[in-house]
């Protein structure tokens, strides 16, 4: 029996609820492909941060940089400012762990609705990987502060004077900046890893920017898409401005293989794509460090408001959870666990609310992992 140790992140909101779930599954297929999960639990998330001060300690990152992959519900909480458990946690895993690649399959499955009227299953089915460590999340801005010279500020200065016709001084508290940033090889690693998965699937690479605006950094980024394709002939391959690729992803979702794209534009596109497979409730990512420590989460948030009340959908949760024990190398277990969600969505018996149910987180976990174990034994 193959042993794994997985770290365990319940977090915030619905986030323990769901997790919950997905343990429940991934037990399930171990029992039926012969694996068992130790499962270690970590208390990072709201309450922790409110009783002890502390987000997520070098110790703990430390720690959790022992194993190849860490499964997490959801953070955020109601108490605190936005972006505190957010940047504090989520991003400060992702980046220690230099998670570059955030994958995030947009997949209808069988018998779910979506939104875009007259496609069907094999219609919507690609993959976004947004980088995941540069861009506008390096978290490098500022806001001008009083009686505080600004270097960066004061190089546009006369810019903001003439545009706006104020003579804003760079001292005033008048501005704000944020700074996006890619690298070379930050650009290159993520654009190898896509095209490798696009050689793997149906040989077609479509690349997500703003060159023509936001030139420099997203001309460069352009580049370098070009420049590493070089080493790809099958793949073919193709540009598209962020604005139109969302038009695109609802008008032509078939068009799509997989899609490589910055950080924040990432962010953005892949809401739009688990809205055309059927919701936030079934969105799966993965952030991934092929040779170091990835995490698995939903793209969904933690819904505070329906904490504890076991109503919350834990389908892309599970479905993460088949993202992890395929990276564990269980590729027959997730792919079984996706099958299991597909069956347990089609039987239309044991779904919650959000997806026209009326039963528990609890119950539908409880189904799937019945299923997981039917499919997988036949
Ligand atoms: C996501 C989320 C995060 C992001 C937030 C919570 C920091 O929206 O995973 O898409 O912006 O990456
Ligand atoms: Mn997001």
């Amino acid at each position: 029996m193959t042993q794994y140790k997985v770290p365990v992140i319940g977090g915030d909101g619905i986030g323990p609820e769901i997790v919950r779930e997905g343990q429940k599954v991934l037990d399930a297929a171990g029992e039926v492909f012969g694996f068992d999960i130790d499962w270690l639990e970590f208390p990072h998330g709201a309450d922790h941060y409110l009783e002890t001060g502390e987000l997520v300690s070098d110790e703990t990152i430390k720690e959790l940089s022992g194993y190849k992959a860490i499964y997490l519900g959801a953070l955020g909480d109601p108490r605190l400012a936005p972006g505190i458990l957010e940047k504090g946690i989520l991003l400060k895993l992702r980046f220690a762990f230099d998670e570059y690649i955030n994958l995030r399959p947009i997949k209808l499955l069988d018998g779910v609705e979506t939104p875009l009227k007259g496609k069907v299953a094999k219609d919507i089915d690609f993959v976004v990987v947004r980088e995941n460590t540069e861009d506008f999340y390096i978290g490098i801005g500022g806001r001008a502060k009083k009686g505080q010279k600004n270097d960066l500020l004061e190089v546009q200065r006369d810019l903001y004077s003439a545009k706006f016709g104020l003579d804003i001084e760079t001292d005033s508290e008048e501005i704000a900046y944020q700074i996006g940033m890619i690298s070379k090889e930050g650009t290159k690693r993520v654009m190898e890893y896509s095209y490798d998965l696009a050689a793997k699937r149906n040989n077609h690479l479509s690349s997500v920017d703003k060159a023509n605006v936001l030139s420099d950094i997203y001309g460069f980024w352009r580049e370098t898409f070009e420049e590493v394709g070089k080493g790809y002939p099958s793949v073919e391959t193709d540009f598209n401005y962020v604005d139109a690729v969302t038009m695109w992803f609802v008008k032509n979702p078939e068009f799509f293989d997989v899609v490589v794209t910055p950080n924040m534009f990432g962010d953005i596109i892949t809401d739009l794509g688990a809205m055309i497979q059927g919701g936030l409730g079934l969105a799966p990512g993965g952030n991934i460090n092929p040779t170091g420590t990835s995490m698995f989460e939903p793209i969904h948030g933690s819904a505070p408001k329906y904490k504890g009340m076991d109503r919350a959908n834990p389908l892309a949760t599970i479905w993460a959870g088949a993202l992890l024990i395929e990276t564990l190398g269980e590729k027959e277990a997730a792919d079984t666990i996706v099958k299991a969600i597909e069956k347990n969505i089609l039987d239309k018996k044991v779904n919650t609310v959000d997806m026209g149910g009326s039963a528990k987180c609890s119950e539908v976990g409880t189904d799937v992992a019945r299923l997981v174990k039917k499919l997988g034994k036949s």
